[in-house]
């Protein structure tokens, strides 16, 4: 019987697998009807465990498309606001912005300029929304370095880690200033979060949450967002200061030096390919779990879906609702508000 009839009733004879032992739990007597599957349902998603990441570019006045990633955008700031006013209608919780400036140098000073892309556009969603919206800052210095690395480099072209310090919390603190509610490291240098906290507290932001992108690992799944931030590194990779995707017990010591240097929330990168890790995560901490689902995730679920070979909506839920039930308690999808407005 699969359907009709008397519920809970079996024609005598219909394929059986487990029937003869009457006192065997059977798995699909809770899987019977869709009201069934919804009751017992162990993970749920709702549009609060969704952040949207999203990109505005200075000096353009129409949004611009970003070919590896079909359906987003890189900003103007017009388009942008209108983005995040649906963003809230949907009910998402937040925003996790990265600005793409006109001009690039070797020390990123667009990242902590007052009149900067992504410092404007935090005041700007701040005047518009109030505290509608967790406004996140993505806190790294690629998208505004000419040679694309995420801190200052030597001479010889090494990522020099101390002085890349001192710049992330000059960025962090034009980052509160501007508006935003909280801050999210990404650069992956050692010392960091302590370096920001103290720069924040210096500067009195003292309530200013510190998100860390404690495990990021070196991912090739990043790559659309080269595309999106325009931040690939000029010459070699990330890899001296990116995790190595082997490692796990790694993920947990960085999680753990982290939240020692005064972290408030962890995140795992990339999230589908690193599902044990925040998995592993979540069970060792007491602070909220993010999991960011990055571009390449985006790109490969995209691409199936356009040559017809996944359902889009189904797979799109699907890799959000594993995130979920990984542990993550939030994730950073760019199906925020698609995926908010189907769970309405
Ligand atoms: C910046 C940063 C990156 C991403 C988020 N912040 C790129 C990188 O580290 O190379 C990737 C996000 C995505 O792929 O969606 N450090």
């Amino acid at each position: 019987m699969t359907g009709g009839g008397l519920p809970g009733r079996r024609d005598p004879g219909a394929g059986r697998s487990q029937g003869a032992n009457p006192g065997f739990a059977r798995g699909r007597r809770l899987r019977s009807t869709p009201a069934m599957r919804r009751m017992t349902a162990q993970t749920r998603l709702a549009p609060a465990d969704f952040v949207l990441p999203v990109f505005v570019k200075q000096d353009v006045s129409e949004p611009v498309p970003i070919s590896s990633m079909p359906g987003v955008v890189q900003h103007s700031l017009d388009s942008l606001r209108r983005a995040a006013h649906e963003a809230a209608e949907a009910g998402i919780s937040g925003l996790m912005l990265f600005g793409i400036p006109a001009v690039k140098d070797a020390v990123g000073s667009q990242a902590d300029a007052a009149d900067g892309i992504v410092n404007v556009a935090l005041q700007q969603l701040r005047a518009d929304l109030g505290d509608e919206l967790v406004l996140m800052a993505d806190l790294c210095l690629c998208e505004y370095t000419d040679h694309g690395h995420c801190g200052v480099v030597t001479p010889a072209g090494v990522v020099d880690n101390d002085p890349t310090l001192d710049r992330y919390a000059a960025v962090a603190i034009a980052q509160a200033q501007a508006g935003a509610h909280l801050v999210a490291p990404s650069g992956m240098m050692d010392g960091q979060i302590a370096a920001i906290r103290a720069g924040l507290d210096s500067a009195a932001f003292t309530e200013t949450p510190v998100l860390a992108y404690a495990a990021k690992y070196a991912s090739g799944f990043y790559g659309p967002f080269r595309e999106a931030a325009e931040g690939a590194p000029q010459f070699g990779d990330r890899s001296t200061y990116q995790m190595d995707p082997p490692n796990a017990d790694e993920a947990l010591r960085e999680v753990r030096q982290d939240l020692a240097e005064g972290a408030d929330a962890v995140m795992v990168k990339p999230a589908l390919p690193y599902l044990d890790i925040v998995r592993r995560v979540a069970d060792a901490v007491d602070v909220p779990v993010s999991a960011y689902q990055v571009s390449g995730e985006y790109a490969m679920v995209e691409a199936a879906a356009e040559r017809g070979m996944v359902d889009r909506k189904r797979a799109v839920l699907e890799t959000l609702t594993s995130i979920r039930r990984a542990g993550a308690s939030t994730v950073l999808t760019y199906w925020a508000v698609e995926a908010a407005r189907w769970l309405r």
